[in-house]
Order: structure tokens, then C-alpha cells, then sequence
């Protein structure tokens, strides 16, 4: 099972293909150098994780897999925490040490390797990141990367993940939507949204029957990124998978709140920018906000 994990999937090798390639790009949509004003889901998805560190006792050893240009550790690294960024696209590890160098922090380090070929120390970690990760990797490779994370960790030490939103797929009005339809799950995405938009503890949610994962050889619509398969989770799904490898769950935050659907949003650029940012600062932690967020973040703890 492992010997397979670690072959190069089509997934892997397009993802890392198109971020190699793109770095240059990533780098203008993190730092955000653009003067008109714009969603920023990457400065988001740090905020939230930063959020964690805040609210966290002590946070010494960080892992930033699949770091991209190492924005987040960067900013972690002024926090004083000792950061590792690993990321498997050098292009991307370039502008990270060079970001790092710049900013004078001494206590962050970048490497290119894969997560899953490169070995770790159990229990080092008092907290793992990968934002925008999971959504690159087959689900094989998620049981691992969790499995694994769970032993790197220290006890009481913090994941946090970012997914794709299942659930957005009934707000957005479209291919997305028509997908849902063909595999017959609308009804069950609408209880799940209906159930989150209750203020529901996650014990509760935790009970919750998720829809079927998705078929494991899909290709959704093209949204800018080169690669064929990003997959996506409803909140219940993947707090639900967290359980299950032992963790406990401690919270789900939605990430781009859309006020206007995908399509009004391309008619109507700035009062889409508008109104996702006015919903965003009052996002943090708010699941009734779950079924018109594009992403969301879950952070879950190593009990014991
Ligand atoms: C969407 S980008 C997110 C980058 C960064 N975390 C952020 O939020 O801006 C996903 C990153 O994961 C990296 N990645 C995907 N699979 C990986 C793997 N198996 N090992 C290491 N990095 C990986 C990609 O190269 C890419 O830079």
C-alpha cells in the first residue's frame, strides 16, 4: 500500500507541474500587490491559522506542508515559532527563501521535498499547516498525510487544513451543480447546509451521515488551476475522517463567504469583492456561513 502512495499519481505530477510553473504568479496573488481591491483566499486561510497559534499556549515547532512561497511561515516565523516549509515545487521553494531572507527571520527553513517520500520525527511538531493541500492529493494519500500528521504531532499538537467546500456547490448555480445532480446527492448537501446553518456543536455534526465521497476519478470545471482533479469535501466529511484517525476536531471556520453567485460575480466584480470581504471579518468560527463559503478551515487536535 505505501510502495503505491508514493508513485508519482497524474494528480501529483500535473499539480506539480502547474505550481512549479506558476510560482511567479502564486507570489502576486499572496502578497496581493495589486492596488484595486480583491479576495485574497490565500491571506484568509493564514489569517485562520495564525488565529490558532494566537489561541494556543505555546506553539515552538511548526511543519508548513505544501508551504507554496512561504507567506505563512514567514509570518509564523515572527511569531517566534521555528518553522518548516516544505513544498515539492522548487519554484516555489525559491521565492520562499528568498521571502524569508528579506524579511531577516532566522528561525523559518524552506526545503523541496515531497511529503510523502521524505521521513519525520514522531512527535515533533506542535503544529502542521497545509492550506490548499488536500484538495491535490488522492484519498489514499489524505488517510496517510492525517495518519502520519497524528504521529508527528506532539500530544495536544494543532493540524490545520483547508479544503474545498462541498457544499458551496448548491450556491454556486452551476457545472458544480449540475455534477451534484448527476450523482443524486443534492438533497443530502441541502440537509447538511441546513444542519450547519442550525449553530450546531461539531460534537453534533460529528453524528451527522455525510453524502458519499466524491467519484475518486473526477474532473470538475476548470477554475484557473491546471490541474484535473482538486478535490472537495463537505465540513461533516472531512471532520468526520478527522474523528476517525483519532483527532479531536476544535474548529471549522468557512473561508470566501460569497454574498453573489460565481456568475454574478464575474458581472459584477466590485460589489463581489465588496461584500465577500464585509462577510469575511465576521466568518471567523461562523458555520452558519458554511453553504455560500468556497473553502473553509478545520483545525484539529492530537488528544493525548
Ligand atoms: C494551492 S498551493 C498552496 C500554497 C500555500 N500553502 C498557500 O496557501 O498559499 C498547494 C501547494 O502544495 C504543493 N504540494 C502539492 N502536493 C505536494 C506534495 N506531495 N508534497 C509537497 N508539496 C506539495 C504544491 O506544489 C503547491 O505549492
Amino acid at each position: 500500500m505505501r510502495e503505491k502512495i508514493k508513485e508519482s499519481s497524474k494528480q501529483q505530477r500535473e499539480t506539480l507541474k502547474f505550481f512549479d510553473e506558476k510560482a511567479l504568479d502564486w507570489k502576486a496573488k499572496a502578497l496581493d500587490k495589486k492596488k484595486e481591491p480583491r479576495v485574497n483566499v490565500i491571506k484568509q486561510r493564514n489569517d485562520f491559522a495564525l488565529h490558532v497559534v494566537n489561541n494556543r499556549n505555546e506553539t515552538d515547532m511548526v511543519l508548513d506542508v505544501g508551504c507554496g512561497i512561504g507567506d505563512l511561515a514567514v509570518a509564523m516565523g515572527k511569531l517566534e515559532a521555528n518553522v518548516y516549509g516544505i513544498d515539492f515545487a522548487p519554484g516555489m521553494i525559491d521565492i520562499a527563501n528568498d521571502l524569508a531572507a528579506k524579511s531577516g527571520v532566522k528561525n523559518v527553513k524552506f526545503a523541496a521535498r515531497d511529503f510523502f517520500t521524505m521521513s519525520i520525527e514522531d512527535e515533533l511538531y506542535d503544529m502542521v499547516i497545509a492550506n490548499g493541500f488536500i484538495e491535490y492529493i488522492s484519498f489514499a494519500q489524505r488517510d496517510d498525510f492525517f495518519g502520519r500528521c497524528i504521529k508527528i504531532l506532539k500530544p495536544g499538537g494543532s493540524l490545520v487544513v483547508s479544503s474545498r467546500n462541498r457544499l458551496f456547490n448548491l450556491f454556486s448555480v452551476n457545472a458544480y451543480t449540475e455534477q451534484e445532480m448527476k450523482e443524486r446527492v443534492i438533497g443530502d448537501l441541502v440537509r447538511e447546509t441546513v444542519a450547519w446553518n442550525m449553530k450546531p456543536k461539531i460534537e453534533e455534526m460529528l453524528k451527522f451521515t455525510p453524502v458519499p465521497l466524491t467519484d475518486p476519478l473526477i474532473e470538475h470545471a476548470n477554475t484557473g488551476v491546471g490541474v484535473s482533479t482538486r478535490y472537495q469535501y463537505t465540513p461533516v466529511q472531512l471532520i468526520r475522517l478527522l474523528a476517525e484517525m483519532g483527532y479531536a476536531v476544535k474548529e471549522v471556520s468557512p473561508i470566501h463567504v460569497h454574498g453573489l453567485t460565481p456568475q454574478m460575480k464575474n458581472e459584477w466584480p466590485a460589489m463581489h469583492v465588496k461584500v465577500a470581504n464585509a462577510l469575511q471579518e465576521r466568518a471567523l468560527n461562523n458555520v452558519t456561513m458554511l453553504g455560500q463559503a468556497s473553502a473553509f478551515m478545520v483545525h484539529a487536535v492530537r488528544v493525548q
